[in-house]
């Protein structure tokens, strides 16, 4: 593809070929139903000697790839928590691409740093964060994380684990609820802090941290000469969106000198709703958060919104600047890279700057709200049918459900029909759930947070859970 007229061409092609794809979206199965290792057989084992028309490639774009698949911006994808994306994230991105900026230092693309930094206090004023965090734009929530503990391991060892190892400061404990994601224990474990030094505090009925077990851990493992050295508090689980009580937690960090870490990933987006601002009591007092619009906030993956109180001993964990990043700017400006693990960024913050302007603060609430009256719809329809059982509060909207027809109670056998009811209701291709523990049980879970759901898709997919579920135990 050597002229620019070509590629004028293949990419008007390809964007019509996009709107198409938004359009029909729901013909396509939501879940890939193919065999494993059946796209890799189809790909040549060696790479073309000759150069290949765009169309022929393209047609194996639509042979090979897309039935391999899964289609997380369809509106019957319910699965996991949604990777959104938006029509002003995807122009964003494709602008993006078409600039091939690499954006790791200011005098690398000025201009992405400082539209970082602008977009980032744009995020701050829309989810009431306070004035004096900064923030950066990393990956995903798993890096935000274990840059947040790392930076809590360094402060707490005077820097010095960097130059001289762990081994030189022994006893680190991490504490985070037996519910928080497994980007927690990820992290804790190659932080050098290791796995068996993270603890997991105990929950309550609604899955949230209890903060006495917390404040108890802490002073046992202070009267055994262990290092405490940070919390990791979740605003929304991944099994169920319990929010840990911040404001307890933050007293208890506070007191003992704990840095503060909160994980809102997915349910972090939900605070441009003043209605849930309440979540944030005790924020003042913590010293990172994390959340990723790039789950609810209609910007494509990857987009992490990472803030921090002290973005000084951020840096000095991460800075390392050798002779050949060495540059001459006079006065101060942001080197992003010295934020975080990458030396290389794309330029992430365009997308969501686009996405802001495009939707509106208003725009977006209006949609996160229509997400959350839908999920309190579901609920009542699941809460009023006498076969089926909610398993947790809804928070945001996630609902947490099983099927529970009359006269079965054995634990192993309600377990067993939910996992037949999900690989029924999946295997039609029309939706997509996916399942959690609650309580031991196996627990059907149901986003409704989509970038294009309403109603109707909800609506359609709850018959269809309705329908193989009769089919499994009639009711
Ligand atoms: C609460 C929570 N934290 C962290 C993560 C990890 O997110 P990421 O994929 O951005 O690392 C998730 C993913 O769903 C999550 O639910």
């Amino acid at each position: 593809m050597d002229s620019v007229e070509i590629f004028r061409h293949e990419a008007h092609k390809m964007v019509d070929w996009i709107a198409d794809y938004y359009t029909g979206i729901e013909k396509y199965p939501v879940k890939a139903a193919i065999k494993p290792g059946s796209v890799y057989a189809m790909i040549p084992d060696s790479p073309p000697q000759e150069p290949e028309e765009m169309s022929r490639i393209f047609g194996d774009f639509e042979k090979i790839i897309l039935p391999g698949i899964t289609h997380w911006q369809s509106p019957g994808f319910f699965a996991y928590f949604p990777s959104n994306t938006s029509f002003p994230s995807l122009l964003a991105e494709i602008l993006s691409s078409a600039l091939g900026a690499q954006c790791m230092k200011w005098e690398t693309s000025p201009a992405a740093t400082e539209l970082e930094e602008a977009v980032m206090n744009w995020l701050k004023k829309m989810t009431g964060l306070p004035d004096n965090f900064e923030g950066v734009i990393q990956d995903t929530a798993s890096t935000s994380t274990l840059c947040a503990i790392l930076t809590a391991r360094e402060k707490a060892a005077a820097f010095r684990v960097n130059d001289k190892g762990a081994a030189i400061f022994p006893g680190m404990r991490v504490y985070c609820s037996s519910e928080a994601h497994s980007s927690v224990e990820k992290a804790v474990k190659i932080s050098g802090i290791g796995r068996e030094n993270l603890v997991k505090i105990g929950t309550d009925k609604a899955f949230r941290m209890v903060p006495s077990l917390l404040e108890e851990a802490i002073r046992m493992d202070l009267k055994n000469g262990l290092k405490p050295v940070c919390v990791v508090a979740a605003m929304g689980t991944t099994g169920s969106t319990a929010v840990d009580p911040l404001d307890k937690i933050a007293v208890i960090c506070e007191k003992y000198k704990v840095w503060l870490h909160v994980d809102a990933a997915f349910s972090g987006s939900a605070l441009i709703l003043p209605e849930y601002r309440k979540m944030l009591s005790g924020i003042d007092k913590a010293d990172s958060f994390v959340f990723n619009p790039h789950k609810w906030l209609f910007t494509n993956f990857d987009c992490s919104a990472y803030f921090v109180k002290d973005s000084e001993s951020l840096i000095n964990t991460f800075k390392l600047v050798p002779e050949y990043l060495k540059s001459q700017i006079p006065g101060h400006v942001n080197d992003f890279s010295n934020w975080g693990i990458q030396l290389g960024r794309r330029f992430r913050a365009l997308k969501l700057w686009f996405v802001i302007r495009s939707f509106g603060i208003q725009g977006l609430q209006e949609k996160l709200r229509n997400h959350i009256a839908i999920a309190q719809q579901l609920k009542s329809w699941i809460e009023n049918h006498k076969a089926f059982e909610v398993l947790a509060p809804v928070e945001f909207n996630l609902v947490c459900f099983r099927f529970h027809p009359e006269g079965v109670n054995d634990p192993a056998g309600l377990d067993r029909i939910n996992e037949q009811l999900l690989l029924a209701v999946n295997g039609t291709g029309r939706m997509y759930i996916t399942h959690t523990r609650l309580n031991g049980h196996y627990t059907l879970r149901m986003v409704t947070g989509q970038t294009n759901i309403g109603l109707a898709h909800v609506e359609k997919a709850w018959n269809l859970i309705l329908e193989k579920a009769f089919l499994i135990c009639k009711f």
